[in-house]
Parts: structure tokens; sequence; C-alpha cells
């Protein structure tokens, strides 16, 4: 019941001596998280969550999903970035990613991006369907969630009145400060808490991804024991006892022999969102003062028929970190077919879990062989309690890594940007300057 980290494909990028070399910088990464002395120490609330966490409010959100679950047919949650990848990711890893075929309630996410053509997708999927929202923002502010809660607001409080829609609406937000929580407040939606201590991309296992989580039926029970477990197993400083901190150092070689390009790998299609929680993760923790590795993701076999040619022929700057669970929560058996006109009767009288195995296992030798240093994450299944493990396992590497690389893995500095020029050329008051300088560079 772990991550364990198998090193065997990593023969010939890395030596012994080098993981002994970085492993005095591991133990002070790891000091300077464990006592709070580092960059960022004001958002290291996930640190001890799985210990933590406010049992009230869990209990809390247990009743809440309760009782969604008993009167919609459709739920619509509204977040972006770390208020919404986290429960999209563990949903799909454990629901699988075609649940909402048979779902009930259905669970879209919308408020993640400024696409028209979506917001009418989504808005077609309330029609004539009982629904409720789920509204997540920390700061209230963000444009994409703040413009679709507006519009979902609109037609909640239409359809059932502004007392009905005090039953459909739940706001997860911070706890005393924002345009969301006022509103919440004066309206008298039930809300719960992001933490201030717990920034966006760390934030899965607070209400922002348990309500969803719970909503879609999994078990946040389960989901916070591997958490926990994931918190005692990571909790010595020393790399040789510590499989994360063995992944972190590996990967910071990686990193400084020009492989600048993570790609975690899956064998599962429902890990799709979970390789983009990862993205977000490690790319705003890790990129930033000119640092970082890039994180990529693939899903195999259907991406070896994409990227797998540049994996194994093209420049050698990437390496895989490749999750491998070791059971399948399903398995399908295939059957011999008399006629073999396709010519697959080698594969009959076996299950599709076995055909996925050596698929990984060539995969990995060929890879290797192309001079892509692979690192495999083992698991045994993709359930609740696997899936928080691995969460918390991915966590606490992020934090490590970003003090071992120098930088801040708990801000982001770099995503305003674009949001200034953003409200400056839609003229939000108070960016009257910079329009008139950003229209000139775009004549
Ligand atoms: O990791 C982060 O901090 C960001 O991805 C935020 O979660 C994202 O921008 C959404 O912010 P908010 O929750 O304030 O709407």
């Amino acid at each position: 019941m772990a991550v364990k980290i198998n090193s065997a494909f990593l023969k010939g990028f890395i030596q012994e001596n080098e993981l002994s070399l970085i492993a005095p910088a591991c133990e002070l990464a790891h000091n300077a998280l464990h006592s709070g002395n580092g960059a960022g120490n004001d958002f290291l609330g996930w640190l001890n969550l799985p210990q933590n966490y406010d049992k009230s409010e869990f209990a809390r959100i247990k009743e809440s999903a309760a009782k969604i679950r008993a009167n919609s047919e459709v739920v619509i949650v509204l977040g972006i970035g770390g208020s919404y990848l986290g429960a999209r990711a563990v949903i799909e890893a454990i629901k699988g990613s075609l649940y909402n075929s048979t779902a009930t309630p259905q669970l879209y996410f919308a408020g993640n991006s400024l696409s028209p053509a979506y917001m009418n997708e989504v808005l077609s999927l309330v029609k004539d369907k009982e629904f409720s929202v789920i509204v997540v923002s920390k700061s209230g502010t963000t444009t994409e969630t703040a413009l679709a809660f507006r519009v979902f607001k609109q037609i909640i409080e239409k359809r059932y009145g502004e007392a009905g829609a005090k039953e459909r609406i739940f706001a997860i937000t911070d706890k005393s400060r924002g345009t969301l929580k006022t509103l919440a407040d004066e309206k008298g939606y039930e809300t719960f808490v992001i933490p201030d201590d717990v920034g966006g991309r760390y934030s899965v296992l607070t209400a922002v991804g348990l309500l969803p989580i719970a909503v879609a039926g999994c078990d946040i029970d389960a989901l916070m024991a591997g958490a926990g477990a994931a918190m005692a197993d990571t909790a010595n400083p020393d790399l040789n006892c510590n499989d994360c901190y063995k992944y972190v150092a590996v990967r910071n070689i990686l990193l400084r022999k020009g492989f600048a390009i993570e790609m975690l790998v899956s064998y599962e299609n429902s890990f799709m969102m979970m390789n983009e929680w990862f993205k977000q993760l490690f790319g705003e923790s890790e990129g930033k003062d000119g640092k970082g590795l890039f994180p990529a993701s693939a899903i195999f076999s259907t991406d070896l028929h994409s990227l797998g040619q540049y994996i194994q022929d093209g420049s050698n700057i990437i390496f895989e970190t490749v999750l491998w669970f070791k059971e399948t929560e399903s398995d399908f058996f295939l059957e011999n077919d008399p006629g073999n006109s396709d010519g697959l009767n080698f594969l009959s009288g076996q299950n599709m879990s076995n055909v996925s195995e050596k698929a990984f296992q060539g995969t990995l030798l060929a890879h290797t062989e192309g001079n892509t240093p692979n690192i495999v994450l083992e698991l045994p299944k993709p359930d609740e309690f696997e899936l928080g493990y691995l969460i918390y396992f991915f966590e606490k590497a992020c934090a490590v890594s970003g003090y071992i690389l120098g930088v801040n893995p708990f801000d982001q500095p770099g995503v305003e940007s674009y949001k200034k020029n953003m409200f400056a050329l839609l003229g939000k008051p108070g960016f009257e300057e910079e329009k008139a300088a950003l229209l000139a560079k775009l004549q």
C-alpha cells in the first residue's frame, strides 16, 4: 500500500554515488519544509492536512454531498486551476473518464475557460434538469469562474427562486474575505473554507476537492486515509528510506543532465486529468526564476501512436515518469475467435491487463534504449486510498524539489502578467494607461 519507485530503468543514466551526493540537499530541503523556515512558509497547511483537517467541516461536506446527490440530476462545478483540476482528476481516476454516461448525478466542470461554445454546451446540460452548482474560488475574483457563476446564479435563481437557490448553491472560498464570501453570507449559501495556508494547487484534499469528489460518490475517508499513510511514509529525511525523496533526487539529477522535460505517463485513460493536475502542481511550483522541469504528460498506449516516435528517436530532452498499477479495478477477458481472421488468437485466453503489461514492459525497454530515462512509480491499484497516497506523495515531492532548486514552490507570480494585459484590453477600470500602451503594441 504505497507508491514504490522502481529505478531499474535508470541504469546507465544515473550512478549510485549521484544519489549520495544529492542526499544532503534533500535533507536540507526536508528540514526547511518541516521546520517552516523555507520560502513561502505561510502556505504549508497542506503538509499536515491529512491529520489536521477540520473534522466537523468534513462531516458537513458529506451531508451536503448526500443532499446534492438526492436532489440533483446534474451538478455544475465552477472553478479553474487549483480550484478545479484536483477534483476532476480524482473523480475520473476513480469513476472512469466516461462516468457521466451512467452517473446520477452527472457532474460537469465549467468556469475553467473563456470559451463561449463550452459555456453554451454546459448550459444546455441543465435545461429541464434538476441541478445544483458548486462554486470554488479562493479569491472570489477569478474572471473565468466569476463570469460563469454570474450566469449560473441567474439561471438557478430564475428556476428555483432566491430561497430554492440557497439550497442549491454551495460556495467554497476564503473563510472571511472576498466577493464570493460576502455574497455567500448575504444570500445564505452553504459555504466551505479554503484554508489561508493552503494554496490552490495544494488544495485538493480540502473542501475544494472533497465536496465534488463526495458528490460523485467516491469514498473521501479512504482518500484522506491514503494521504495520511503517505504523510507518515514520507516523513523520513533520508532518501534511502523515502521513495518520495528518491523520486525528487532522481528527477533533479536528470534535469541537471539536460533532460528538461518530465513526461508523466499512465496506461489508464481515466488518468488524463490526473496528468493535468500533476502538470499544474509541478509547472506552477517549479517553473520560475528561469528554472524547473517542464511537466508534460501522455496516456499510453494511445500516445505511443502520436508522441512515441519523438520519445524514441527525437531530441534527448525527455525523461518519463511512469505510473504503473499492479492491479486493475476491472479486467477484460479476451475470448478465442475460431475464425482468427484478424490473426489475434495469440492474445486469446488472457486478460487485457496482461496485454497492457507487455506493452508497458516493451515500451520501457524500447524507450530506455532510445536514451529516454524511465522512472517507474508502482502502485497497487487505482482506488481512493492509493490516489490519496499519490496526491500527497506528489505534493511533498514538489515542495521538496522546489526547495532544492532554490525557488518558492508556493507562489505563482508569473500568472499575473496575462491577467493584467487582458484586463487592460477589456477596459477594466484602473487599467487605462496600460490599455493604450498595449493597443499600440498590437498595431
Ligand atoms: O494554484 C493556484 O493558486 C491557481 O491555480 C488558482 O487555484 C486559480 O487561479 C484559481 O484561483 P481562485 O481559487 O482564487 O479562483
